[in-house]
């Protein structure tokens, strides 16, 4: 549930408007006296079961608890949302307090990293027992300033080695705990050092702070082979990326980010000087870790290892697990969340297929040049995955033809530009010798199915936004948000049929409304950049807004010759909709005052032929328009 929703679930419309006028039961309904006009007869009325209000008086004008402080009140609508907010004890931001309190821990743990990672790295440069530590990094080509630059360090092989040092420094037993550098025995009679005996690696984060540390063992059969913090108040290993203080500049300024697997990947990258390299840790990449590069650069290119990236299993859409003896399970993204992932962060995904065998660690050792070539070659992602499934498949048969297009295409319904999805619909439809339109008509039919699908499968970040359905409301403003220009174009276009040009109050859910008004006060000022746009709304407006920027799902082709008929249409049918809700609610009021004998019946009664002569012109310009209606048919 949004926030919005949450608030919206608490606070009853007329609790809330009852304490700025005062309300009279009228049937289902409450009336009053408007607060927004002069009048001696009642027109507000306000209805409980939709939790919306409405002035049938010179107002013509309603909405719900937002639109009603955001009037009452003069206030724009993320000061409503914070009144509202308060009133219905919804939290929008953590308190103060205890986010200082939160801080503080934080800068504690990140001075205890901070001495932790200075005594593995001075053990490493003069303890004797660090010899074994010294001789591997040697024999895996790690040189002095590399060990320098990126503070490598060796954990004694004892119980209380680290904590013993750090006690001494006034640190904490608790906040060592915290930190992740000791663990609890079982018998609770105290705690032992988490990492023995071991290779040190800092981990940093963006602004080059220690908040953990991967510890790589210095036996070849040594299991695991590298034991990682685990998750602490500082460390999340899915938003963080290894080495990206190290990369960022490199990164900028070279517009592109490469992600490798492993530690020892980044350490040879930067040693060689290729210093836009960072490492996922193994991990699947998440989209939070693509969100912290996008602050970069828009372009990713992933050094998949040459099994993982070429096995059947990514292709058939499955979390692929590659279990070997000396790690955990690794899933690696589906080419289906990659795309995603693409789409959703407006981002260039593009894969580096890695000679069987080799570590992008092994490829800079032996030719940096090489690895430079690999990259220059790397594959748009969805490109690559017509690669894997070409070489895979015999096309010549109607089998193979099916299992294309269907590996395919369940890629191609992620993209998420309509530009780039056009192109791969044509790719495959040349590929495997089908009717376009075939193809479309897969994209177009099948969303249910996904959403299932989808949750099936679960993979955490997709559930941050909230899905909701395209209905009219959404698609003309999708619409809008994705060709912004056309805003006046469309209102020009009602105001050729004599209609009023569109405005924000026709919308009827409140999120979709304040992101409208936004962008119509984009439009009046001349700015219709789509991050200024976003920038200027409020927080909790961004998933549908990022959803409504997305388009729907399996959306055909846009006609560019269609979109204003089709945003006209939307409109009417917008308009058509709350007339017909508005008549309605009318018929039971002047039902309801005249069995009361209230002289307000003769006035509602009024007011619904006005608006029914209202439904029945929109009625006909629908009807003359009936091409137009074509889209919104199915909506
Ligand atoms: P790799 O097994 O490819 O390790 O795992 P590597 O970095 O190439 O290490 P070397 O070259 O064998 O020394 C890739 C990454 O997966 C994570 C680490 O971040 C590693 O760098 N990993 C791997 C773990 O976290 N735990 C493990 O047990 C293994
Ligand atoms: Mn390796």
């Amino acid at each position: 549930m949004s926030v919005i929703d949450e608030i919206k679930a608490r606070v009853n419309i007329v609790d809330l408007i009852s304490e700025y006028v005062s309300l009279r039961k009228s049937g289902r309904n409450y009336v009053a006296l408007c607060p927004f006009h002069t009048e001696k007869t009642p027109s507000f009325v306000v209805f409980p079961e939709t939790q919306t209000w409405h002035c049938f008086g010179a107002c013509a004008t309603g909405g719900d608890i937002f639109t009603f402080i955001q009037k009452r009140e003069n206030m724009d609508f993320p000061e409503a949302l914070r009144l509202l907010a308060q009133r219905a004890g919804v939290v929008l931001e953590p308190p103060s307090e205890e986010k200082s309190a939160e801080e503080e821990l934080k800068q504690r743990l990140l001075e205890i990293n901070a001495a932790a990672a200075r005594y593995f790295h001075d053990l490493l440069l003069s303890s004797d027992q660090a010899e074994i530590a010294r001789s591997y990094l040697t024999r895996r080509g790690i040189n002095a300033e590399t060990i320098e630059r990126f503070q490598l360090g060796y954990a004694l092989d004892a119980w209380q080695a680290l904590s013993d040092h750090l006690r001494m420094r006034g640190y904490r037993q608790e906040d060592l705990l915290t930190a992740g550098l000791v663990i609890e025995r079982e018998d609770g009679s105290g705690t032992y050092d988490r990492f023995r005996g071991r290779l040190m690696i800092p981990i940093r984060d963006v602004r080059g702070r220690v908040i953990g540390f991967g510890a790589r063992t210095l036996d070849a059969e040594g299991v695991p082979k590298y034991i990682n913090s685990p998750q602490t108040p500082l460390f999340n290993k899915s938003a963080t990326l290894f080495g990206l203080d190290m990369a960022k500049g490199a990164i900028r300024a070279q517009g592109l980010a490469v992600i490798v697997e492993g530690y020892m990947d980044v350490l040879q990258a930067h040693q060689a000087g290729i210093a836009n390299v960072v490492a996922s840790m193994g991990t699947a990449l998440t989209e939070e870790q693509l969100r912290l590069l996008k602050r970069m650069t828009k372009n990713f290119a992933l050094a998949l290892d040459a099994d993982a990236a070429g096995d059947q299993a990514t292709l058939r859409g499955l979390a692929v697990a590659r279990e070997t003896l000396d790690r955990e399970i690794v899933p690696v993204p589906t080419p289906r969340g990659l795309v995603r992932y693409e789409s959703r962060l407006d981002a260039n995904i593009s894969i580096i297929t890695l000679p069987p065998g080799m570590d992008p660690d092994d490829v800079i050792r032996e030719s940096p040049e090489r690895w430079a070539e690999l990259v220059d070659q790397a594959l748009p992602i969805v490109d690559y995955y017509f690669q894997v499934v070409t070489a895979d498949l015999d096309l010549t048969t109607a089998k193979g033809k099916a299992e294309a297009r269907r590996r395919l295409m369940e890629v191609i319904r992620e993209i998420g530009d309509r530009v780039e999805q056009t192109h791969y619909v044509q790719k495959l439809a040349r590929l495997i010798r089908v009717d376009e339109k075939v193809l479309w008509r897969d994209l177009a039919g099948r969303q249910p199915r996904r959403r299932k699908e989808e949750r099936a499968a679960p993979q955490p970040q997709e559930e941050a936004a909230p899905p909701f359905s395209f209905g009219v409301e959404e698609y003309c403003l999708s619409m809008l948000l994705r060709r912004p220009y056309l805003l006046d174009q469309l209102n020009q276009a009602l105001r050729d049929m004599g209609e009023e040009a569109l405005h924000s109050d026709e919308l009827t859910h409140v999120e979709n409304r304040a992101i409208l008004e936004a962008l119509m006060s984009g439009s009046e000022k001349g700015d219709l950049d789509l991050k200024t746009l976003r920038e200027s709304l409020d927080v909790a407006l961004w998933p549908r807004f990022d959803r409504l920027l997305q388009g729907p799902a399996g959306e055909p082709p846009v006609d560019e010759d269609q979109v204003v008929p089709d945003l006209v249409a939307g409109v009417l049918r917008l308009r058509q909709r709350r007339l017909q809700a508005l008549i309605e609610e009318l018929r039971f009021l002047s039902e309801d005052a005249m069995i009361r004998g209230d002289v307000k019946a003769r006035e509602y009664g009024d007011t619904m032929r006005v608006y029914t002569s209202a439904l029945r012109r929109i009625h006909q310009a629908l009807a003359s328009h009936s091409t137009l209606g074509r889209r919104m048919g199915a909506l």
